[in-house]
């Protein structure tokens, strides 16, 4: 219970956008490390020169960010490894893999609004 307050009170939204294909190389935080396909960047609101690296994060997807008709999947939760830094000019708070974006919302929407909770370990 006191969790789940604690996550609601970090709970951040923002817009997600997504790129790819895999293998999501090389990456701003490992170069041409593999971290799997359940990757992300992330922009200047939560890079933090960088110690956001490794950090993982489950988003959910909350809404539409543009005229898509249901871009959601429902109730779908992804959680994913901040491998990236979406630079400057980022349309979204987080910049997910394609594998990731398509978990919970449909890649033809583009982008879509979504609540970002960091998973502490
Ligand atoms: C998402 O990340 C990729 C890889 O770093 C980058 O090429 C792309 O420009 C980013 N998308 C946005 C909207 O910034």
């Amino acid at each position: 219970m006191i969790l789940c307050l604690i996550s609601a009170v970090q709970a951040i939204q923002g817009n997600a956008v997504f790129y790819g294909p895999p293998p999501y190389l090389p990456s701003a935080c490992y170069g041409n490390q593999r971290n799997g396909i359940m990757v992300a960047g992330v922009s200047d609101a939560l890079w933090q020169n960088g110690r956001a690296c490794g950090k993982r994060y489950r988003v959910k997807c909350i809404g539409g960010a543009n005229k898509a008709p249901h871009p959601c999947k429902n109730g779908r939760t992804v959680v994913v490894k901040v491998v990236d830094y979406c630079k400057a000019g980022c349309q979204g708070i987080i910049n997910l893999s394609r594998d990731a974006f398509s978990t919970i919302a449909d890649p033809d929407a583009g982008i879509v609004r979504v609540e970002l909770n960091e998973i502490r370990v």
